[in-house]
């Protein structure tokens, strides 16, 4: 497991962003795929603003890319704009040239989650698994929505939100708790140590004791991105006020 510090925040975007166009080039001039696990939240939004420039700047294209998003709410209308399809879309999506058959994100809405979870995995495996998987954290050490408790083994299921979660993610419906969905899919934490290269983003002083936990004390499905501690190609980039408890 390495360890990448960057001054502050953009930094931490700029460092994530070229490493991933990088990844994508020398996919592309191989001819091959560059199968992508993303994140929501606001930590990666630096990351995808730089993505788009450098598309923009026609540095990098995406249509040999496929993407796996790691969580979406359980019954969100899709078109809500606190949706993770709304968040990818406005975000990222719709200003790159990525296929839109190329992109994955579960659906909440199916009203048959355990097929919906299996089937994820299944198009994940099609795909020949994931080559890069970022992530962004909560506050309290989960990846994705792996919330305490979550077993390290975990693959793509519904979860329930714990309540720390919810009031972390209220300030996105207006900072109303009764707004905020109470459950997810999400894809497990054994599906993030199944790709082969995984990458967590972390910022701000509200995440160092989650950092500190995540990389200095044991492996536990408390902290359940402390099993990236267990993968054998792991970056932890994070920016200086993220590593204070370090
Ligand atoms: C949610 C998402 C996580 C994300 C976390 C932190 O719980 N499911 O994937 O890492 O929020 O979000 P932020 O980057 O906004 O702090």
């Amino acid at each position: 497991m390495k360890l990448i510090i960057e001054e502050n925040a953009e930094k931490v975007a700029d460092f994530a962003a070229r490493y991933v166009a990088r990844k994508i080039a020398e996919a592309s001039e191989k001819k091959k795929f560059f199968v992508l696990g993303l994140p929501t939240g606001s930590t990666p939004l630096g990351m995808y603003k730089k993505l788009i420039e450098f598309y923009k700047e026609g540095m990098i294209s995406f249509e040999m890319v496929k993407t796996f998003n790691m969580d979406e709410y359980v019954d969100l209308p899709r078109d809500h704009p606190e949706s993770y399809h709304s968040f990818m879309f406005d975000n990222f999506f719709r200003h790159i040239d990525i296929q839109p058959a190329n992109i994955h994100i579960l659906n909440g809405n199916t009203g048959d989650h355990e097929k919906e979870c299996a089937e994820y995995e299944k198009k994940i495996l099609e795909a020949g698994g994931i080559d890069l998987f970022i992530g962004g954290i909560g506050p309290d050490g989960h990846i994705a929505f792996n919330e305490p408790g979550s077993s390290l083994a975990s693959r793509t299921r519904i979860k329930t939100l714990n309540e720390d979660t919810i009031q972390a993610n209220a300030r996105f419906f207006g900072g109303d708790l009764s707004k905020v969905p109470t459950q997810a899919l999400t894809v497990g934490v054994q599906t993030v140590m199944d790709a082969r290269e995984v990458m967590i983003l972390i910022t701000g002083s509200h995440k160092a004791l989650a950092l500190h936990q995540a990389i200095e004390c044991g492996v536990s499905h408390m902290c359940t991105v402390s099993a990236m501690q267990m993968h054998p190609c792991a970056t932890f980039v994070a920016d200086e006020d993220a590593t204070l408890e370090l």
